[in-house]
């Protein structure tokens, strides 16, 4: 029971993790094709330094809803977060994870909206966490199991809002 309403905190606890990560992919959809962050940068390894898939529009504006929601969250829901940075931290965590798992992706070869399982899913609210502790550590309320039920939940989220936005037409891949 208590480890039930641990979840239900955590997941309105990362929410501004959430909105960073899923703005640009509805932004990109109207904005067209964006700017490449990487300035279509190639690495030593024939491959780009991230791919077309990260961009200057999705980046400022999934950091603006994060940033805005951080805002909202903290000043309408007390005593969730110890202090703005806790959640202000969070979408530039969520935007950096999602960063660098592209970087590590085109290490690997796996081209721009190929699938690499776990990384895609949980890269972004990984960083995000690790950010926002970085001041305070892990809040006392959470408890592991309802972390690992996070995890869970945010994979079982990120694959259906993918589901989701493919049949909307947001996104060209289903995954
Ligand atoms: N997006 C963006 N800029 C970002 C993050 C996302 O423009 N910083 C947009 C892109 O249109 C991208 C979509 O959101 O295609 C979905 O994001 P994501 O799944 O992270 O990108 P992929 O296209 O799958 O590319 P990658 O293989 O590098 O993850
Ligand atoms: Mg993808």
């Amino acid at each position: 029971m208590l480890t039930m309403l641990s979840l239900l905190v955590a997941v309105i606890y990362v929410l501004p993790a959430y909105i960073a990560n899923g703005t640009p992919v509805v932004v990109l959809r109207f904005a067209g094709r964006g700017h490449p962050l990487d300035m279509r940068m190639v690495m030593r390894d024939g491959r780009r330094l991230l791919g077309d898939g990260k961009t200057v529009e999705g980046l400022v504006s999934g950091l603006s809803a994060g940033l805005a929601a951080a805002v909202l969250l903290y000043t309408f829901l007390p005593g969730v977060y110890r202090g703005i940075l806790e959640c202000g931290l969070m979408p530039i965590g969520a935007m950096a994870g999602d960063i660098l798992g592209s970087f590590l992706k085109r290490r690997l070869g796996i081209e721009r909206g190929g699938s690499a399982p776990v990384l895609d899913q949980l890269g972004f609210l990984l960083m995000a966490l690790l950010l926002a502790w970085l001041p305070y550590g892990p809040p006392g309320w959470l408890d592991p199991l309802a972390f690992l039920l996070l995890l869970l939940v945010t994979a079982l989220l990120h694959v259906s809002t993918n589901v989701l936005a493919y049949l909307a037409g947001l996104k060209e891949k289903w995954y």
